[in-house]
C-alpha cells in the first residue's frame, strides 16, 4: 500500500542532527542543530528547571489532561514574559495564549488561523529563513511567498527590499517576522527598522505573524520583545509564536505558545474558540510537565531570578563566540566576510561556507553544519575554535 507514496526529502536540520548522532568519530563537531551547547560542548538542564523538578516532584500533581488551551497558570506566565506585566495589564481580553507542543506547534497553529480568516493567502516568509516555515504553512493551506531580507553581498539586513516585496502584497496575507534572532542570518530589524517595518505592514492591512524562538538571546528577554510589543502598542491585530526550547533548555519537552492579540475582547475570544477547535483535532490537548517546569521558574520567586541569571551567561557566551570567530577568520585573511557575526545575534550566522564546502567539512572532517552555510555558534567553545577557524579558512580556500 505505502509504495503509492514518494520518499519525502530529509529535513536540512534535523536530517543533519541524526547523521551527528549517528557518526561514531570522536572529533566530530556540531555546528547545526539550533541546540545551545554550554563552554564544555554539552546541552545544559538548567539549575532553575532542575529545582523546579525537584518541587515538581515533591508536589506530585495529578498526571490528568490539561484543558485544551493548556495549562491557564502557565499561558498567564507566558503573556506577562512575552508582553511585560504592564502592557500586559493594559491590553487585558485583548491577549488570549493557547499553550503549544513548541514554537513549531504555535507556528502550525498560528498558520491554521489566518487561513481560517482568509482561505489560501499568500504567506510572505524571509528569504533566507528557517526551512521549516514555508513547509508549515504550505501544510495549513497557505501560498508560502518570499521577501528578500538578507543581501549576500553586504551581508547584512535589507530593509529596503523587504519593505519594496511588501508594498505588492494583498491585504490579509500574512507576513512571517522573526522576532529576535533571526534564523539563520541572526540580523535583526533596529528599533527604528521595526518602526518602519510595523508601518507598512498596518498600512497594508497584513496579518503579522512572529515567530520568536530565542526570546532573551539576543539582547535581554525585555529587549528582544521590542517588536511584539511595539506591534501591541500600535494597535495591531496578530499572532505571536514562542518557544522555550532555547531560552529555557526544554527542546523535547515541547513547550512553546501561541498569543491571539487582537483589537477588542470578542474578536480574541472567537480567534481562541476557534484556536481550540484546531487543537482538538490535531493534539487535543499539549502536554504537562514541561509547561509545569517553565510556569513554576517563570512564577517563583528565586528560580525566576536565577533563570534569567542563567539566561544571561548563555546569551554573554554567544556573544564571546561570536566575537573570537571573527578574530580567529581575521587573523586568516578572512575579516570582511565575518565581522558583521559580532553585531548579530543569538545562535545563528549563515557564512560562505554552503554547499561543496559545507559537504566538504562534514565529509572529510566531521565539521557539520547546514548546507545553506548555517552555523550554529553555540556549538563553538575555547577548545574547538582554533581547528574550527583554520578548517573554515580551509574551506573558504577550496574556491
Ligand atoms: C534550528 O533552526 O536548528 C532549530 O530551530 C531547531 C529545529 O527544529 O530546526
Amino acid at each position: 500500500m505505502f509504495d503509492a507514496l514518494s520518499l519525502a526529502p530529509e529535513d536540512p536540520i534535523l536530517g543533519l542532527a541524526a547523521a551527528f548522532n549517528r557518526d561514531p568519530s570522536p572529533a566530530k563537531i556540531n555546528l547545526a542543530q539550533g541546540i545551545y551547547l554550554d563552554e564544555t560542548g554539552r546541552t545544559p538542564t538548567l539549575a532553575c528547571v532542575r529545582r523546579a523538578e525537584e518541587l515538581l516532584l515533591q508536589a506530585a500533581p495529578p498526571k490528568t489532561y490539561l484543558p485544551i488551551d493548556g495549562s491557564a497558570k502557565f499561558n498567564d506566565a507566558v503573556a506577562d514574559f512575552v508582553l511585560g506585566p504592564a502592557l500586559r495589564a493594559q491590553l487585558g481580553p485583548r491577549v488570549a495564549v493557547v499553550q503549544t507542543p513548541g514554537g513549531t506547534g504555535a507556528v502550525r497553529l498560528a498558520a491554521e488561523i489566518v487561513h481560517l480568516l482568509h482561505g489560501g493567502a499568500t504567506a510572505w516568509i524571509s528569504n533566507p529563513t528557517w526551512p521549516n516555515h514555508p513547509n508549515i504553512c504550505r501544510a495549513a493551506g497557505l501560498k508560502p511567498a518570499e521577501y528578500r531580507y538578507f543581501d549576500a553581498q553586504t551581508k547584512r539586513r535589507d530593509l529596503d527590499a523587504v519593505l519594496a516585496t511588501l508594498a505588492t502584497a494583498a491585504r490579509g496575507d500574512t507576513v512571517l517576522l522573526h522576532g529576535c534572532c533571526h534564523n539563520p542570518t541572526g540580523d535583526d530589524p533596529s528599533e527604528s527598522e521595526w518602526r518602519t517595518l510595523l508601518t507598512a505592514v498596518q498600512q497594508r492591512g497584513l496579518v503579522p505573524l512572529f515567530d520568536s524562538a530565542y526570546q532573551g538571546l539576543a539582547r535581554g528577554p525585555d529587549l528582544d520583545a521590542f517588536p511584539i510589543r511595539l506591534a501591541a502598542e500600535m494597535g495591531l491585530s496578530f499572532l505571536a509564536a514562542v518557544s522555550f526550547s532555547k531560552n529555557l533548555g526544554l527542546y523535547g519537552e515541547r513547550v512553546g505558545a501561541l498569543l491571539l492579540v487582537g483589537a477588542d475582547a470578542e474578536g480574541v475570544r472567537r480567534a481562541l474558540s476557534q484556536a481550540k477547535a484546531v487543537v482538538r483535532t490535531a493534539w487535543s490537548s499539549p502536554s504537562a510537565h514541561g509547561a509545569r517546569i517553565a510556569e513554576t521558574v517563570m512564577t517563583h520567586a528565586e528560580l525566576r531570578p536565577l533563570w534569567l541569571g542563567e539566561l544571561e551567561t548563555m546569551r554573554l557566551r554567544l556573544v564571546q563566540m561570536r566575537q573570537d570567530l571573527v578574530r580567529l577568520m581575521t587573523e586568516r585573511g578572512f575579516g570582511s566576510a565575518f565581522a558583521p557575526l559580532a553585531e548579530q545575534h543569538g545562535m545563528f550566522a549563515l557564512t560562505e561556507l554552503s554547499g561543496e564546502r559545507a559537504r566538504w567539512l562534514r565529509q572529510e572532517h566531521k565539521l557539520y553544519l547546514i548546507e545553506s552555510g548555517r552555523i550554529n555558534v553555540a556549538g563553538l567553545n575555547p577548545r574547538n575554535q582554533t581547528a574550527v577557524a583554520d578548517l573554515f579558512a580551509r574551506a573558504l580556500a577550496l574556491g
